[in-house]
């Protein structure tokens, strides 16, 4: 029986996926290459300095420890540059109202991000106060694939892992709530997201007793 949502933030809740993009894109430029729209699908829910490693790879170069965590700096100073300008107008649409379905049938929901600006993120868009349960990059040590965030996230509810549906955007964070022993629903497109148990392309229109009775049981 689903008794909570784990809930990625970047792609799901608000379109930071192409924030983080475009600071990656402006990184690897003027270090004199080019990222793409198939190798960024790679970066979707991998940690700052686990993407910043591929992405050198991708370019073949090797830097010093302290460059990158220089050129890790600056690409998060843009990054902030850009979730600072956000307001809840940038909240997915579908999102409020599947928050609010949540809320009144008295399911929990936390967060299960890779990323250490989500609380300021949930700050700026006003949903902080909606989480029983905020587990993100400050808070892990492994990257998705590895399921340790959504196990955190479940455990902070005080649900079986077994009782929480994950939403991602990312194909290792599908990967990670299978490996947690979750269902996953995929933001997104098959192509993408051939692992996900559901795709949706938004929470738009969405019925949540639907959804869990249909679609999830
Ligand atoms: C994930 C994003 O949610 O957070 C990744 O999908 C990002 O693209 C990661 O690299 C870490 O984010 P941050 O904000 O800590 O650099
Ligand atoms: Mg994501």
């Amino acid at each position: 029986m689903i008794k909570g949502f784990l809930f990625d933030l970047d792609g799901v809740i608000v379109d930071t996926a192409v924030y983080h993009y475009a600071a990656w894109k402006k990184m690897a430029n003027q270090l004199g290459f080019d990222i793409d729209e198939e190798f960024n699908e790679t970066l979707k829910g991998i940690s700052r300095m686990d993407s910043i490693a591929r992405i050198l790879e991708y370019g073949k170069m090797e830097l010093p420890e302290e460059r990158i965590l220089e050129l890790a700096t600056l690409k998060n100073d843009w990054y902030v540059e850009m979730i600072d300008q956000m307001t809840e107008e940038n909240i997915l649409p579908g999102i409020t109202d599947l928050i609010a379905q949540i809320k009144e049938n008295g399911l929990k929901m936390a967060l299960g991000s890779a990323s250490k600006n989500a609380p300021r993120i949930l700050d700026r868009i006003g949903l902080a106060s909606f989480f029983d349960a905020v587990v993100d990059g400050n808070s892990v040590s492994k990257s998705k694939p590895d399921p340790e965030v959504f196990i955190k996230g479940a455990e902070a509810l005080e649900l079986k892992n077994e009782e929480c549906v994950v939403v991602e955007d990312a194909f290792a964070g599908i990967e990670a709530a299978h490996a947690a022993g979750m269902k996953a629903i995929g933001i997104g497109t098959t192509e993408n997201l051939p692992n996900a148990d559901l795709i949706l392309t938004s929470f738009e229109g969405v019925d949540l007793q639907d959804l869990i009775d249909q679609k999830l049981s």
